[in-house]
């Protein structure tokens, strides 16, 4: 369904990381595309094996039921005509979503599925005492009806894939409702059912902090519209132990961070022939994820973010012999003029190296 988007994304990504790589990095092309192949696509669906114990992502609208509501348990189905009696406005608001379309051909082809009351529970209770909280199922916070069943309501449609870690997860134990993010009631998004426009405005209702560190300098194109939150976070859970760690992160959408960034970063998948070992231990150690006021998404500025882990000996090797620098045996006496603070200009291959001449990463 919705998802189209979702694999032509990665591989507009792919082959821009692919032509910038060409230019940069010199090793064979075939082996990167071959990368390319293996990699999982960026698809929020779970392409897990399925676990025959747990019903499948969304029976349809076809086994539609009634929902359960505790708090009305003498309620029977109204039926839509009878809440649209009341609800003309939220009905007609309804009319062009996902929901609304899919449920409506269900229940012309078999009048006993539900329109509102699936997700409502059974109205008579409600219709006879409107302004009593509980009796009709609602998604508000203001509402007598528990987030716990608010959630479970949807999910008894929406259980499996992504949602499978949903139980435990940060947004769940913080009290998020399905509703805070999604809203079926009116089309606000092209696609997702989501309460705001887009995911990046969706997330952005709670996490502003966050998508402002994406306006810096450096960041990936997600301003601008070609990402979002969602391309490496799960909302509904995390996919990896979630630890804030290294090789870790909240609501990760893939085991570790290093496998979130070869999605659309194959390049930096390696195997090199020579492994620099801070890059495969997780691209954190160098970058940060939501933006950066130095280039290229880096946590410090060249030389100190080498000199966190490189102690002095090296200058000396360098300018040992050549008559340019004194024999300097640490980076405190070097002729900084001359080493023009940029490490990179010789070590290019700061992610790796594939040339058999390249063991100090510079070519
Ligand atoms: C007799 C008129 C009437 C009928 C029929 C009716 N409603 Fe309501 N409903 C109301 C009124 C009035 C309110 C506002 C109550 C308030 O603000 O306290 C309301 C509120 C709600 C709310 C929000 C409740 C909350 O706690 O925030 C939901 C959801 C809702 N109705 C859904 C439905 C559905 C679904 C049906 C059909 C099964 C339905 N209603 C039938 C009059 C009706
Ligand atoms: C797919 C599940 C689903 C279906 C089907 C559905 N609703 Fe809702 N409804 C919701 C959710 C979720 C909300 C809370 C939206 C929000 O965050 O404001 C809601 C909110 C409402 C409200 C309360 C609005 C408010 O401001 O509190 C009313 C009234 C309502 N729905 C009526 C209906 C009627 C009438 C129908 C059938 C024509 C219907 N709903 C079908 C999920 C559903
Ligand atoms: C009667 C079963 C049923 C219930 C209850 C239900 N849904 Fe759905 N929903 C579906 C089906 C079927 C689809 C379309 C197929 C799919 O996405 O798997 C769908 C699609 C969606 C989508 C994707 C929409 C898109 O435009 O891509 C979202 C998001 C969603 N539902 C959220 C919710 C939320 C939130 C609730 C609870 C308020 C809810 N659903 C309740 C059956 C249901
Ligand atoms: C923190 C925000 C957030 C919360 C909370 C949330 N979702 Fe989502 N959900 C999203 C985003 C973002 C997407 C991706 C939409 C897209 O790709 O267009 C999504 C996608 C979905 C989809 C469609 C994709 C698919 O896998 O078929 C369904 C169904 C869904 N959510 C159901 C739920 C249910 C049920 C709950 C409550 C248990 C819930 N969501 C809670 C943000 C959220
Ligand atoms: C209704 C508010 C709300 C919305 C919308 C929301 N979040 Fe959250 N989110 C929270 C709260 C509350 C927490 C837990 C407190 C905290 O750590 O900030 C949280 C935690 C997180 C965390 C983990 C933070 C940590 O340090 O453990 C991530 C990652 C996250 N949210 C991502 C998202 C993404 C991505 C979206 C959009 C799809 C989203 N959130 C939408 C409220 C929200
Ligand atoms: C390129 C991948 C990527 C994208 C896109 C992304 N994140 Fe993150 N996010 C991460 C990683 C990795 C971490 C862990 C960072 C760390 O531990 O230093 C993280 C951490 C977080 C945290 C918890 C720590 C913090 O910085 O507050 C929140 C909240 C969060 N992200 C929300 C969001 C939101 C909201 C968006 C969209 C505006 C988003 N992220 C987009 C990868 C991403
Ligand atoms: C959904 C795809 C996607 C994911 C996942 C992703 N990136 Fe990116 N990244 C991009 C795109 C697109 C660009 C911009 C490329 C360009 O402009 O040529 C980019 C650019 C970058 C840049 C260069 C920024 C600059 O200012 O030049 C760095 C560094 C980077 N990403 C690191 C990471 C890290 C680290 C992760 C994992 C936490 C990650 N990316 C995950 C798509 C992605
Ligand atoms: C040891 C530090 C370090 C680590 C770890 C690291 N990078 Fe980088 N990265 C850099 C530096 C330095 C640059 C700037 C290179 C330049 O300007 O020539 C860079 C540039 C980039 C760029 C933009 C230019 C390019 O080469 O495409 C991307 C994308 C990128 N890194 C992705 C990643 C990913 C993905 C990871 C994890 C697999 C990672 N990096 C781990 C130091 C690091
Ligand atoms: C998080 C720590 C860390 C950071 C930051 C880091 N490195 Fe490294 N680097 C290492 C480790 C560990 C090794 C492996 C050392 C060994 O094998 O003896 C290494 C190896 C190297 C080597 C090969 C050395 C050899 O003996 O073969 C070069 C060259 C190098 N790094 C350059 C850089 C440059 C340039 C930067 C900055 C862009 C940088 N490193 C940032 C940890 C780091
Ligand atoms: C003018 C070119 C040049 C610059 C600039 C440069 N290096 Fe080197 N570097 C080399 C060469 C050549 C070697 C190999 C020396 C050898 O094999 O004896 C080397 C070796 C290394 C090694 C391997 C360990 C060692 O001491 O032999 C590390 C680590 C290293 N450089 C880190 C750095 C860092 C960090 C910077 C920036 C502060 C830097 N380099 C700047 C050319 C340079």
């Amino acid at each position: 369904m919705g998802f189209r988007r979702r694999s032509i994304l990665p591989a507009a990504i792919l082959s821009t990381a692919f032509a910038v790589g060409a230019v940069g990095v010199g090793f064979a092309q075939q082996q990167r595309g071959d990368i390319a192949q293996s990699l999982p696509a960026t698809n929020l669906s779970s392409e897990k094996q399925v676990d025959p114990s747990v019903p499948p992502p969304a029976p349809g609208f076809a086994n539609a039921h009634v929902a359960n509501n505790p708090l009305a348990p003498d309620a029977k189905p109204i039926g839509e005509k009878t809440c649209i009696s009341c609800h003309q406005l939220e009905a007609e608001h309804f009319t062009h979503t996902l929901h609304s379309l899919g449920l409506h051909v269900a229940n012309k082809s078999d009048p006993n599925i539900p329109v509102c009351e699936a997700c409502h529970g059974p109205g008579s209770a409600h219709a006879e005492k409107p302004t009593a909280r509980g009796l009709i199922i609602a998604y508000t916070k203001r509402s007598g009806t528990s987030i716990e069943i608010q959630t479970k309501t949807c999910l008894t449609c929406h259980s499996g894939g992504p949602r499978d870690h949903w139980l435990g997860s940060v947004h769940q134990r913080n009290g998020l409702s399905c509703s805070d993010c999604h809203n079926p009631m009116s089309k606000f998004s092209v696609e997702g059912s989501l309460a705001r426009a887009s995911i990046n405005d969706t997330c952005a209702q709670c996490h502003k902090d966050v998508r402002l560190q994406f306006n810096r300098r450096s960041h990936m194109p997600l301003p601008e519209g070609q990402m979002s939150c969602d391309d490496c976070h799960n909302p509904h859970g995390n996919v990896s132990n979630g630890s804030t760690s290294l090789q870790n992160f909240p609501l990760s959408k893939t085991n570790t961070v290093n496998e979130t960034c070869y999605q659309c970063h194959a390049e930096k998948r390696g195997p090199f022939l020579f492994e620099h070992p801070p890059v495969r231990e997780s691209c954190l150690n160098c970058h940060t994820p939501h933006g950066s006021n130095q280039s290229t998404l880096l946590t410090a500025p060249v030389p100190f973010l080498c000199i966190q882990c490189h102690g002095g000996g090296h200058y000396g090797n360098v300018f040992a012999g050549t008559g340019l620098a004194p024999q300097a045996t640490s980076a405190a006496n070097v002729n900084e003029r001359l080493m023009g603070r940029g490490c990179l200009n010789c070590h290019t291959q700061v992610h790796g190296s594939n040339a058999s001449a390249g063991p100090r990463l510079h070519e």
